[in-house]
């Protein structure tokens, strides 16, 4: 099956596994991790699984998996040609597998489309010139699991979704606060809850607002916004504002 040239039978796919749960793990990205050559799994520190290995290793006692190290350091500190150098990296990692004709499976959080490492692997690889298949599998995202965990109605009839960043501070949620008849999902914004929360209920949209930390962990923590308490929360945390001028679901 190896050829050497990488180009005829190699094949990367992204598997997206879900927030946390294993249970959340789908049969399409079960049966393309036990197919697959080589599993490999993002992490910051080689002697560290990352949140994703260990959601497919607690899934698949047993499965391989070889770890890649991204750098994760944001913009604000200057991070994006770390993070560049790291994603090139990684791909030079990539480039003897694939070139061997190995189908490659890259584990990434949620859903490889949504703020996930693999399409800068994809464009890093592509830039050193492979040209072989690239797929993905979806996987389930963290909002959509604190939804469920919340029995939150993100979506109904015509409304329409903002999903936005809180990295360095709330100014895109304010954005999308702006019409209120729109959801508004928040990544990354654990550092900066308490200023969500205010800033919600200066909008009169604190009611509803779920807050989730580490969902599907075993120190998970889902709780109405309102009621999240002081301070920051993890990386890891995820807040859902419904449309306007509905309250939270019981699940
Ligand atoms: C780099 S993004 C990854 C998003 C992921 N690809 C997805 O589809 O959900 C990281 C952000 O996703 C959210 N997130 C991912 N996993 C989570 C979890 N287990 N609990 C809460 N939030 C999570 C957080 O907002 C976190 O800051």
């Amino acid at each position: 099956m190896a050829d050497g040239t990488g180009t005829a039978t190699a094949r990367l796919t992204g598997v997206g596994v879900g927030p946390g749960d294993p249970e959340l793990l789908t049969l399409g990205a079960t049966s393309v991790l036990r197919s697959a050559d080589r599993v490999v799994a993002p992490t910051t520190d080689a002697a560290t699984p990352g949140r994703a290995e260990s959601i497919v290793t607690t899934a698949l006692p047993g499965l391989a998996v070889d770890r890649l190290v991204f750098d994760m350091s944001p913009d604000s500190s200057g991070g994006a040609q770390a993070r560049e150098a790291s994603h090139r990296a990684a791909a030079e990692r990539l480039l003897p597998w694939l070139a061997n004709g190995e189908h490659v499976a890259f584990v990434t959080l949620g859903d490889p489309h949504i703020y996930s490492t693999f399409p800068s692997l994809l464009r890093a690889l592509r830039g050193l010139g492979w040209r072989g298949e690239a797929a993905t599998v979806p996987g389930i995202t963290a909002f959509q699991a604190l939804a469920a965990a919340t029995g939150t109605v993100l979506l109904d009839g015509t409304e329409s979704l903002s999903l936005v960043t809180a990295l360095d501070g709330v100014e895109l949620v304010e954005q999308a606060l702006e019409d209120p008849g729109r959801a508004v999902v928040v990544y990354k914004g654990g550092r900066h809850l308490t200023a969500i929360a205010e800033l919600l209920a200066r909008h009169d949209r604190l009611d509803g607002a779920v807050f989730g930390e580490r969902l599907g962990l075993d120190d998970e923590r889902v709780a109405p916004l309102s009621e999240a308490g002081e301070g920051p929360a993890s990386y890891l945390a995820t807040v859902v504002v419904p449309p306007a001028g509905r309250a939270r679901k019981d699940p």
